[in-house]
């Protein structure tokens, strides 16, 4: 496995890996979730480029970049046992050079649930996935289905500026009591980590009463919440049954539609969804 730093070492050795090439975006701190989407990634393509960016620009003022956790060198083995061929790790210098103004807006997409929550985030991914995507020039990119937003907009992102990617969506990657593995959990004491089971819990009792045959988007709404409600370590964000595909709240179940949330516990923000129809 290939370690590059500058775009210009990446385009050597990119130019020398046959395709098809399929990347994996990363800010490091990597886990099972990235080590699946990698694997999936070795298995469908010929080779695999993965990038560890802890990027600036997604994160708001009041969010700790400086916190964000980074180990380098268990992000470089965790990436080689699962089969990537070349790493990209840039300095921040490197992708935003002197002067660096543009950035990407990809519209509604990107304005509700996350957006509204953390005003600004998804101009900085979608410019900087952007940004790696010329760099890396994949024919296939992966990411994990529990940033269900982040799919949509980088997927709306590739279709509007016309690129050369398709997007695969993978599963995601739960531990085995359910709890979405994320670089976020290990900041949970061990009673936070028990009250952060109440995410998948809820999302299973309202998959569950829609399997039932509930199509009442409110119900559904009241089903996660009362779920959320019992466990006092969780402070509730937001509980949405959206639109799959336009994240438009709905009123009834008629297609595919997402159910989704976010919560507090303690100082750790945790996100998960679950889709549905
Ligand atoms: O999902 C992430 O880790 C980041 O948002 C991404 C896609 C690597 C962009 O910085």
């Amino acid at each position: 496995m290939e370690v590059v730093r500058t775009g210009a070492a990446l385009r050597t050795a990119r130019a020398r890996l046959p395709g098809p090439v399929g990347a994996v975006l990363t800010m490091g701190a990597l886990h099972a979730g990235h080590r699946s989407l990698v694997e999936r990634a070795r298995a469908e393509c010929r080779s695999v480029v993965a990038t560890i960016f802890v990027n600036p620009t997604q994160f708001g003022p009041a969010e700790d970049l400086a916190r964000y956790p980074r180990d380098e060198a268990a992000d470089l083995a965790l990436l080689g046992a699962a089969g990537a061929d070349l790493v990209f790790v840039p300095p921040v210098e490197e992708i935003y050079g002197p002067g660096f103004a543009t950035s990407i807006d990809v519209g509604p997409i990107a304005e509700p649930l996350e957006g509204a929550a953390r005003p600004g985030h998804f101009r900085g991914v979608a410019t900087v996935v952007a940004i790696l995507f010329e760099l890396v020039r994949p024919e296939r990119a992966y990411f994990g289905q529990k940033d269900a937003q982040q799919c949509l907009v980088v997927r709306r992102l590739v279709a509007d500026l016309a690129l050369p990617v398709e997007i695969v969506v993978c599963p995601t990657v739960r531990e085995p009591d359910g709890l979405a593995v994320s670089s976020r959990n290990r900041y949970l004491s061990p009673a936070e980590r028990t009250a952060a089971l109440a995410l998948h819990r809820a999302l299973a009792a309202a998959r569950d009463a829609y399997l039932a045959g509930e199509r009442d988007a409110a119900a559904l709404r009241r089903r996660i919440g009362e779920v959320l409600a019992a466990e006092p370590l969780v402070r509730v964000e937001y509980v949405s049954v959206a639109d799959a595909a336009t994240l438009t709240e709905l009123e009834r179940i008629g297609g595919p539609a997402l159910l989704s949330q976010a919560a507090r516990i303690g100082t750790t923000r945790l996100i998960d969804n679950e889709p549905i129809g």
